[in-house]
C-alpha cells in the first residue's frame, strides 16, 4: 500500500470550513484528521460531535478522529454515531484501553492506539491484538504548528518490530510537525498515514502542498 496522506483539520479556516473540505474533496488527501481536545488531557479545547457531524455530512473520505481526552469509553458511541469511521485513544488517557479498543470494534469503526512522545513503545504490548492502527505523536500534542520530535525515528522501528511478530496489517500513522522535509524519511521507515496542519493549511498552495505529501517518494 503506498501511503496516506491526513489532512489535520485543526489548521483549517474555522470561519470558512466548507472552503477548506471542499478543498480537501478535490485533492489527493486520502482521510480528514480530527484532533478533539477536552482541556484536561491537553491543555487546548478544540471542537466536538456537532462539528463532526456537519464534515461528515460535507465529506465522503474517511474520518480519523483523534481523542485527546480523558476517559474517552464515555463518549466512543457518539463519536461513532456523529461519523468516525476511525476513533484512537490515548494510552495515557484511559483506564482500561484494551476494554475501549474492543468496544469502538463492537461500533463497527476502525481502531486506534495513541502514545505520547515520552510514552515507550513497550506499552503498546498490552493492547497490539486489539488495534487496527497505532498512531506515534511526533510532538506533545495540544497544538498545531510544532516541531517534530527526531526521537520519533527510534519509535518507529520498534512499532514496526512488535507489529511483525502479530503476524496482520496495523497501521502506523505518525502526527507533529510532519513537512516536506522529513515525510520521505518516515514513509521509508515504515509509516502507512502522515497527519499534516500547518504545513498544509499555512501553505501557499494547499493542494499543491498535499500532492507533493502525497508522491513524496
Ligand atoms: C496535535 C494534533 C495534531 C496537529 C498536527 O495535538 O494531534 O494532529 O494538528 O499539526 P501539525 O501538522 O501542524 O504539527
Ligand atoms: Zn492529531
Amino acid at each position: 500500500m503506498s501511503h496516506l496522506v491526513a489532512p489535520s483539520l485543526l489548521s483549517a479556516n474555522f470561519l470558512n470550513l466548507e472552503k477548506d473540505i471542499e478543498m480537501l474533496n478535490q485533492s489527493e488527501a486520502d482521510w480528514f484528521h480530527l484532533d478533539v481536545m477536552d482541556g484536561m488531557f491537553v491543555p487546548n479545547i478544540s471542537f466536538g460531535f456537532a462539528i463532526i457531524e456537519k464534515i461528515r455530512k460535507t465529506t465522503r473520505k474517511f474520518l480519523d478522529v483523534h481523542l485527546m481526552i480523558v476517559d474517552p469509553e464515555r463518549y466512543l458511541e457518539r463519536f461513532k454515531n456523529a461519523g468516525a469511521d476511525l476513533i484512537s485513544i490515548h494510552m495515557e488517557a484511559c483506564r482500561n484501553p484494551a476494554e475501549a479498543l474492543k468496544t469502538i470494534r463492537s461500533l463497527h469503526a476502525k481502531a486506534g492506539i495513541v502514545i505520547n512522545p515520552a510514552t515507550p513503545v513497550k506499552v503498546l504490548e498490552s493492547v497490539i491484538s486489539e488495534v487496527d492502527m497505532v498512531l506515534l505523536m511526533s510532538v506533545n500534542p495540544g497544538f498545531g504548528g510544532q516541531s517534530f520530535m527526531p526521537g520519533t525515528f527510534d519509535k518507529i522501528a520498534g512499532l514496526k518490530q512488535m507489529i511483525r511478530l502479530q503476524q496482520r496489517d496495523i497501521l502506523v500513522e505518525v502526527d507533529g510537525g510532519i513537512d516536506l522535509q522529513n515525510a520521505a524519511a518516515l514513509v521509508e521507515s515504515g509509516v502507512d498515514i502522515l497527519v499534516a496542519g500547518n504545513t498544509i493549511f499555512a501553505s501557499a498552495d494547499p493542494m499543491k502542498t498535499i500532492h507533493q505529501l502525497k508522491n513524496i517518494c
